[in-house]
């Protein structure tokens, strides 16, 4: 072991936008484990992270919601920092993007850009939405495919064909927010020429990313590298580029940057120099992200810090994503579990443990199989390792006082065995190969149950106590390395050992020790079996848990907002259709105004599995954008073209996949089955419905 490392780590920083999901709980666990680890080891290991806050799509939600961005990210921060508290991840730091030290260090770095020289401006036409005063990003527009047709794309590539293009391409394009169409506006934009840093990037990156994360990087240095468009115009919820009134840094300009915020707030709390932590070669940086982010962590950002005059990373430690039963993670497959409804359901530890099961330190996607899971946690980690403990203390405590005392010639020798894995374990973690550690703490583990049959010990109790009491001390001392092995995957367990044995909090090295002649605590609570129930149950609750704003359905008006019929009573929530509805004047219905109106185009809302966003035409020549809860019942294509009877009178609502223009009516038998209104043919669009 080398003499102290000093290091930082970080995690990627999640969006201030959403929820910490289990996908991103690969990332946050694994940097965990291995920070856990190095600190264990004696290093000064100090992992950072933050929220990143800014951008389009926060500003917009937070319209949207009719809170300010600042209120929106302040929520956010919150509820990441205790999920990540929950899921025993320990950073020293969590901070977020917007804060002045980030502003500052954002400022500093653009400032050298520009004095260097790498900066120029070029006029770029780009999608302006007139309704809402905005320049649109890719993902705010959506059209049919300049290659294939296909409706309902993004302004960036085609999910059908797979084309990629830019968002002008697209034909007919709409605003998600306001559902009309934008205009070309040119716009000036900021580039930072990255190609003026390809010789230093050539270098650079086989020295500090993974051989196949850098020979895809590389293909790219057949050409020049373009410019990247650093500057978004207002509105934007960012940092105004100093000097270019009305320009904002993109996104991702100040998001790695605030991993320098971040352990610049560290160091403000600890009485430490930024430049002590950053800017010295003695200690070391590394990053972990997820495969979808390289080109942003190992392309532009370390040009970026070197433009600067800061210190890049040593390493940049790069994982694959996700799947769960062998698929991307889904909502509608109640896939697409957010760390919350995870801990609602199922201890965190076993996840850490499982995730630690799967994680081999390559770009390899991660399969969560939920029978693998329930097989791995309750075979492993309860039947295999805990159980060592649970039937060793209790034994102890209940026929021998409590009391360990030395071990038995085969006892001792197969701890000198476990002992000695030491630094093949360590090797593992230092190369994220946790999956290998746990292969090796599994066989030790195995060898540990072995020598407890062999010895059977419940049997032996009887003959000779004393015996027992050896072979009781050995398998509780085996147990007791496992848990030290284990420590920076399961911390909260390892801390329960501590108490059991009357430790201090261990420390890699106490690998080495064992505990004899001594009085332990009695048995606490380590671990148990997952059972399948729970899981289904989250499943269940991830499939029907949309974050969409979408109030229950009423049994009559399915759609995406609370019906609101002047004079109506609040809608009851389903279940039953309630007996006796309220009476209402003639006047007050005659107030709503039913049209006929014919289907446009229908297509699925990304992030809602109740909602199809429909296109109608109500006869006057304005398309109207209206959102319908009744995705369940049909299919998007099957409704282009068909007639429907519309409320068209209804106060415009904004939701938060755009603004819904009125509501479809529909029928709802009691099982909740759905069933559009449809006049007779030949009722015309604007046909009044009365
Ligand atoms: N905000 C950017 C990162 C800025 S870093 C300067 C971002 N945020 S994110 O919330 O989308 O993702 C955060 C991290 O989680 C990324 O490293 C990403 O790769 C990782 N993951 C997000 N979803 C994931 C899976 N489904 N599976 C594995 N990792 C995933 O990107
Ligand atoms: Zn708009």
């Amino acid at each position: 072991m080398s003499e102290n490392r000093r290091m930082v780590v970080t995690s990627a920083l999640p969006y201030a936008n959403g929820d910490i999901h289990i996908g991103h709980l690969v990332e946050y666990l694994q940097t965990d484990f291995w920070v856990r680890f190095q600190n264990m080891r004696g290093h000064a290991c100090v992992y950072v992270c933050a929220d990143d806050t800014h951008g389009t799509p926060i500003m917009v939600r937070a319209r949207n919601e009719g809170i300010t961005p600042e209120a929106l990210v302040a929520r956010s921060h919150e509820q990441h920092v205790r999920d990540f508290t929950d899921f025993e991840v320990a950073f020293n730091h969590y901070g977020s993007t917007n804060c002045e030290e980030n502003r500052a260090f954002s400022n500093r770095i653009f400032a050298r850009m520009e004095s260097g020289g790498h900066v120029s401006s070029r006029l770029v036409p780009q999608l302006y939405c007139e309704h809402d005063g905005m320049f649109l990003p890719d993902r705010f527009v959506k059209g049919a495919c300049p290659a294939c047709g296909a409706l309902g794309q993004y302004g960036d590539s085609c999910d059908t064909c797979g084309a990629t293009y830019a968002a002008e391409e697209l034909k007919a394009p709409a605003c998600t927010i306001c559902g009309r169409p934008p205009v070309t506006r040119d716009s000036e934009h900021l580039f930072f020429e990255i190609d003026h840093f390809r010789d230093y990037l050539r270098d650079w990156i086989p020295a500090h990313t993974a051989k196949d994360v850098a020979n895809k990087l590389l293909e790219w240095f057949g050409e020049s590298l373009r410019g990247w468009d650093i500057s978004r115009d207002k509105p934007y919820f960012g940092f105004e580029i100093p000097g270019h009134p009305g320009k904002f840094f993109y996104v991702w300009v100040d998001a790695p940057i605030g991993y320098m915020a971040s352990l610049e707030n560290w160091c403000k709390q600890n009485h430490a120099r930024f430049d002590d932590w950053w800017n010295n070669p003695d200690v070391e940086l590394f990053h972990f992200i997820g495969k979808d982010i390289v080109r942003f962590h190992c392309l532009f950002w370390p040009a970026m810090l070197a433009c600067g005059g800061f210190k890049g990373p040593d390493q940049v430690f790069v994982h694959g994503f996700l799947t769960v039963n062998g698929e991307k993670m889904s909502k509608s497959k109640g896939t697409f579990i957010s760390a919350r409804t995870f801990l609602d359901h199922v201890e965190a530890q076993t996840l850490r443990f499982y995730y630690a099961c799967k994680l081999n330190g390559t770009t390899d996607d991660v399969d969560l199989n939920f029978d693998d899971f329930i097989n791995r946690v309750n075979s492993d980690l309860v039947g295999k390792i805990t159980n060592l403990a649970s039937r060793g203390a209790q034994m102890l405590h209940k026929h021998l006082n409590g009391r360990v005392g030395v071990c038995d010639a085969a006892g001792a020798e197969l701890l000198a065995h476990a002992q000695g894995r030491a630094d093949a374990i360590a090797d593992a973690y230092e190369k994220r190969d946790f999956a290998r550690v746990m292969v090796e703490v599994r066989d030790l583990a195995d060898r540990a149950n072995q020598y407890v049959d062999v010895q059977a010990p419940w049997a032996l109790i009887k003959r000779d106590p004393e015996a027992a009491r050896c072979v009781l001390t050995a398998t509780l001392n085996l147990f007791r390395t496992l848990a030290i092995y284990l420590k920076p995957i399961l911390p909260g367990y390892a801390a329960k050992v501590e108490t059991l044995f009357g430790e201090p909090p261990y420390v890699w090295t106490d690998a080495r020790t064992r505990v004899e002649n001594r009085t332990i605590a009695p048995y606490a609570y380590l671990a148990t079996r997952v059972e399948r129930e729970p899981i289904d149950r989250m499943i269940e609750a991830s499939r029907s848990h949309t974050p969409a704003p979408t109030p229950p359905q009423t049994p009559t008006l399915p759609h995406s907002h609370t019906p609101t019929l002047p004079h109506s009573h609040t809608p009851t929530p389903p279940a039953k259709p309630s007996a006796a509805p309220a009476v209402i004047p003639f006047e007050t219905f005659a107030q709503t105004d039913l049209r006929v109106a014919r289907v446009l185009s229908a297509e699925t809302v990304e992030g809602s599995d109740k909602l199809l966003r429909l296109m109608l035409d109500l006869g006057d020549g304005k398309p109207r954008q209206v959102f319908s809860g009744i995705r369940k019942a049909y299919a998007p294509e099957s409704l282009v073209g068909r007639s429907v009877v519309a409320v068209a009178n209804l106060a415009p609502r904004k939701m938060r996949f755009g603004v819904s223009e009125g509501m479809v009516l529909a029928a709802s038998n009691p099982d909740g089955t759905l069933f559009l209104v449809t006049p007779d043919p030949g009722a015309a669009p604007g046909a009044s419905v009365a």
